[in-house]
């Protein structure tokens, strides 16, 4: 497969897993012309940014922080929303990056996550039998005929929601909000009274002691954008492979082509056969990608992939991102670290501990216990550490909003609390206060694998 001819359009020569059936393919052949007309969301020279942030990764300088929605909704977008999940974002990294005394490397789940794999084609509801939910690029949530029919109209919707989105967090990632001299200002009013914010607080304090003492040596934000600014990163799963094709454009600095959609895209645990259309599409664009490995991936299947999608083992190219839950990681991560070691594989390893985490409560609700969660994350780390492999960083479904969809954490949402504000389209997300609490508990584990590492020398972030 390695050696055949690629091209955009090469994966609809292969068999296609979690596509919606359109029933108007004129339609679709027209939403994708018009697509393949627009501007590209991302340039090339971005993504080969993140790429040399996620091999610094790899090579266990730096640590990723992904995280967003499961699923972005075209009713739940607002600028208030953009503004608090970047928010959380930017307090986590803060307190990740002064325990890790390395650069976090910042990718949303964001501005183009909108296509949802779906374990079933249908959903029966009361004796009717519709088609799946697959995200509001594809259909609407509302359990009626017309709602759940695919709509190909949706894409461009979904591209113009991407494309504003992005623009807003370009303007918070460079325009001053996110210059650390504002880290105390992070803090959302709804977080303000509880354990996590007394903590944040300590670091905010700490970092403003910082840079007051680099300001009175000469240094300050004004003449070092790094202080006033900071890189984030879109990234989405490459589900919907006709609206990724129409966004593939050729880089006429390289040569090559890239998935413009977003920065890194990734394979879902649904959709990475090897032979299979989506491993076929992201084979050939030269974005960093990431590769979901659940429990039934085995080891030389893995290697497989490995191979097909990271030819050229190139840092920062591929990241696997592995979600077993917490009772299985254990028997499942070790072998896969192991293989990849025997190949002489350098990848970069990340746990999504929400996948493999998810219940149903008795009252019908989908929810994550945090101590499943943190429990995964733990794990994580200690087996890296036990490997030898550094544990390069976590993929998490998170939200800016005082939701009630994961179970647990300092405020203690029980499954009763779940019906108060459960909004996600697809899974549940950590709220803003879970995020923070799970980003402590990351920093731990980084400070702890950082003083087990020999001294290295300070390099300054890229
Ligand atoms: C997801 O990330 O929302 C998802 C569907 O994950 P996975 O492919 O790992 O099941
Ligand atoms: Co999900």
């Amino acid at each position: 497969m390695a050696n055949s001819r690629w091209a955009p359009d090469s994966w609809r020569m292969k068999p296609l897993e979690q596509s919606p059936v359109y029933r108007d393919q004129a339609m679709l052949a027209e939403t994708e012309r018009q697509l393949a007309g627009y501007p590209p969301l991302v340039f090339a020279g971005e993504a080969r940014k993140l790429k040399r942030a996620l091999g610094s990764a790899a090579a266990g300088e730096a640590f990723l922080l992904q995280g967003g929605d499961c699923a972005e909704s075209f009713g739940e977008h607002s600028a208030d929303n953009i503004r608090d999940f970047f928010r959380v974002f930017l307090q986590m990294a803060v307190v990740m990056t002064f325990a890790a005394g390395s650069p976090i490397v910042k990718v949303g789940r964001v501005a183009g996550q909108f296509a949802k794999p779906r374990s079933s084609d249908m959903e029966t509801v009361g004796g009717v039998a519709l088609p799946s939910y697959r995200g509001d690029i594809v259909n609407d949530i509302d359990f009626t005929p017309e709602a759940r029919e695919p709509d190909p109209r949706r894409q461009i919707e979904a591209y113009r929601q991407s494309a504003a989105t992005l623009n807003l967090l370009r303007a918070f990632a460079t325009g001053g909000y996110a210059n650390l001299e504002n880290a105390h200002r992070w803090m959302l009013g709804f977080v303000k009274d509880s354990p996590q914010s007394e903590r944040y607080q300590g670091v905010a304090d700490r970092i403003s002691e910082t840079l007051g003492f680099m300001r009175a040596i000469g240094l300050d934000a004004e003449s070092n954008p790094e202080l006033r600014q900071t890189d984030f990163y879109t990234s989405h799963e490459a589900l919907l492979l006709g609206y990724e094709q129409a966004l593939t454009r050729l880089d006429s600095t390289s040569g090559d082509y890239y998935a413009t959609s977003g920065h890194m895209i990734w394979i879902g645990d649904r959709t990475r056969q090897l032979g299979g259309a989506h491993v076929e599409f992201c084979r050939g664009v030269k974005n960093p990608i990431g590769l979901k490995c659940g429990p039934s991936l085995a080891p030389d299947e893995m290697l497989r992939l490995v191979d097909a999608l990271d030819p050229e083992s190139e840092p920062g190219r591929l990241t696997l991102i592995v979600r077993f839950g917490a009772d299985k990681i254990e028997a499942a991560l070790p072998p896969l670290l192991r293989a990849a070691k025997r190949a002489g594989r350098k990848l970069l390893w990340v746990t999504d501990p929400m996948h493999g985490n998810t219940v149903k409560t008795s009252t019908g609700y989908k929810t994550r216990p945090t101590d499943r969660i943190a429990a995964e994350v733990r794990d994580f780390f200690a087996i890296c550490a036990a490997e030898g492999v550094h544990a390069g960083g976590v993929h998490l479904e998170m939200t800016g909003k005082n939701v009630t969809e994961c179970t647990g954490g300092a405020r203690a949402i029980s499954e009763t609390d779940l019906r108060d504000r459960y909004h996600t389209y697809c899974d549940p997300r950590l709220n803003a206060e879970q995020s923070i609490e799970l980003a402590f508990t990351i920093a731990d584990l980084l400070k702890a694998q950082r003083l087990a590492q020999p001294e290295r020398p300070v390099r300054a972030a890229e």
